[in-house]
C-alpha cells in the first residue's frame, strides 16, 4: 500500500516544486511531490529554446515585477545564481553565458529535468504524477489532501503549481483558487513575456514584414528595453517586445525607438553622405524591407538625397523614427505567454520563508506568487530561490519539533 502520510507534500512538480521537495527530502524528512500531469517539469524542458536559460548573473530585485518590489530580495539573497551553478557542476552540467548575463545549458534542458529528479530521489522524495488533487483542508496537525487515488495528509503543504501560461502543458489556476479559499488576496493576473498582436489594419500593413527583426528600444508604461524586435504574422515579438509586454495593459500604446543605437543619425549622415537618399540611409541600420515600410507609413521623403533635405525635415523624421507609437490589439495570451504577471499577494506571505500569514504550515513558491521576472533566466532563479526559502524553513521546523 502506498504511503499516505508525509512530513511535507508539495503540489506541482515543476521547477520550484521539484527543487523544494529535493531540499526537504535531503534534510531527512519525508516528502511527496504531486503533479496532475504525467510528465514533470515540462516548462524546464521547453525553456530557453530547449537549452534552459536557468538563471541570470545580474539577478537582483529590480528585475522583477511585484506589488511589493522588495519582497523577492530576501530569498534571492539567500540562494544565488552561483549556488545553482554549483549544483549543475555537481551533476556535470556545463553552461555558457549567451547575452546580458543569461546562462544556458551547453546541452539540452532535459539535463536539468533529470538533475531535479535525481535530487528528489537522493532525498528519498516520492513523486506522484498524473494525480489530481480534488480538495485540501487544514486540520489540527496539518493538511488533509484529497486526491483521485485517495486521501493523503502532511504537516506542511507547499503550493508550487505555477501560473496560467500554456494550459496545454498543465497550467492551472489551482494555486490561486487554493490561496483565495484560505483567505489570501490575489493580485490580478495577466499574460507576461508574450508577443503583441496587431489590429487588422496594422496586420495588413505589416504582413510582408513577418520574420524581419531590428534593434530597437521598446517602451511600455515606465519600462524601456533595448534589444531586438521581431515582426510576426500576428504582430510583434522579440526580446524587447516580450519584456515590454509584462508592463503593458490593454488599451495602452507602446513606443518604439528605431534610432536607439544611432543617436541623431540623420543630420550627421547628411554631413557624411549627402548624396545618399534617406531610404538608402535607413537601410544601412534597418532591414531594407522595414525601412521601405517605414518610409511609406511615416510619409518620409525616402527618395530624396540627405543633402537636399533641410535639417528641420530630418529632425522631424528622427522624431517619427524614435517615437513610433503603436496601439497593440492585444497579446497572444496564455497560449504563448512565458509567465503570469500577478498572483498570490506578497502581502499575505513571509518574504523570508514564503509561508502564509493566514495558515500555519502553508507555503506558496515559484510563479504562483506575485513575483514575475524579466526575460533571461530570472524566473527560474525565483523558482529556485523561493523553493529554497520554503524548504529551509520547513526542514528547520520539522527538526525543531
Ligand atoms: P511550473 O509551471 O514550472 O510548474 C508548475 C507545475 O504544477 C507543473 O508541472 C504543472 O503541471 C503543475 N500543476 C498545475 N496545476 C496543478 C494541479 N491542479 N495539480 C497538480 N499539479 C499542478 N524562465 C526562465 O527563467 N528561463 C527560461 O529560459 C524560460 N523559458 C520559458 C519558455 C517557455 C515556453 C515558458 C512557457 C516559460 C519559460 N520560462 C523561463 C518561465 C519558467 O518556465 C517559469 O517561470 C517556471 O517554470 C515557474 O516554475 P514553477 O515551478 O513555479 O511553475
Amino acid at each position: 500500500m502506498k504511503q499516505t502520510y508525509f512530513d511535507a507534500v508539495v503540489i506541482g512538480a515543476g521547477a520550484a516544486g521539484l527543487f523544494c521537495g529535493a531540499q526537504i527530502g535531503q534534510a531527512g524528512h519525508s516528502v511527496c511531490v504531486i503533479d496532475h500531469m504525467n510528465r514533470p517539469a515540462e516548462k524546464v524542458r521547453i525553456s530557453g529554446g530547449g537549452r534552459c536559460n536557468f538563471t541570470n548573473i545580474h539577478t537582483r530585485a529590480d528585475r522583477f515585477l511585484s506589488e511589493n518590489p522588495h519582497f523577492a530580495k530576501s530569498a534571492l539573497a539567500r540562494y544565488t545564481p552561483s549556488d545553482f551553478c554549483d549544483l549543475l557542476a555537481r551533476h556535470g552540467i556545463t553552461w555558457h553565458e549567451k547575452t546580458l548575463g543569461q546562462l544556458f545549458c551547453d546541452g539540452k534542458s532535459t539535463a536539468v529535468v533529470t538533475m531535479l529528479l535525481d535530487e528528489l530521489s537522493a532525498g528519498g522524495g516520492d513523486l506522484r504524477l498524473g494525480l489530481n488533487v480534488t480538495n485540501v483542508s487544514a486540520c489540527a496537525d496539518g493538511f488533509q489532501i484529497e486526491t483521485g487515488h485517495g486521501p493523503m495528509s502532511a504537516r506542511w503543504l507547499v503550493i508550487a503549481s505555477g501560473g496560467l501560461s500554456i494550459p496545454k502543458i498543465g497550467a492551472s489556476a489551482f494555486a490561486y483558487d487554493l490561496a483565495a479559499k484560505f483567505g489570501h488576496r490575489l493580485v490580478s493576473t495577466r499574460p507576461g513575456l508574450v508577443p503583441f498582436t496587431f489590429t487588422d489594419g496594422l496586420k495588413a500593413r505589416f504582413a510582408d514584414l513577418a520574420g524581419v527583426s531590428a534593434d530597437a528600444t521598446v517602451s511600455a508604461g515606465p519600462a524601456r528595453f533595448e534589444e531586438a524586435l521581431l515582426f510576426t504574422h500576428r504582430g510583434l515579438s522579440g526580446p524587447a517586445v516580450l519584456q515590454a509586454s509584462s508592463y503593458w495593459h490593454p488599451g495602452e500604446e507602446i513606443t518604439i525607438n528605431l534610432l536607439a543605437r544611432n543617436a541623431s543619425p540623420l543630420r550627421s549622415a547628411k554631413q557624411d553622405t549627402p548624396r545618399t537618399t534617406l531610404g538608402a540611409h535607413l537601410s544601412t541600420f534597418l532591414p531594407s524591407r522595414l525601412s521601405g515600410a517605414l518610409v511609406e507609413l511615416m510619409d518620409l521623403p525616402g527618395q530624396t538625397r540627405l543633402g537636399d533635405l533641410p535639417d528641420q525635415k530630418l529632425a522631424g523624421a528622427e522624431t517619427k523614427l524614435s517615437s513610433w507609437a503603436l496601439k497593440p490589439a492585444g497579446t497572444e495570451g496564455w497560449r504563448t505567454a512565458e509567465v503570469t504577471v500577478g498572483g498570490v499577494s506578497t502581502g499575505d506571505l513571509s518574504s523570508k520563508t514564503m509561508e502564509s500569514r493566514h495558515v500555519n504550515g502553508l507555503f506558496f513558491i515559484g510563479e504562483c506568487v506575485d513575483v514575475t521576472g524579466w526575460l533571461g533566466g530570472y524566473n527560474f532563479q525565483w523558482a529556485w530561490a523561493s523553493a529554497q526559502a520554503a524548504a529551509t524553513e520547513i526542514a528547520g521546523r520539522i527538526t525543531a519539533n
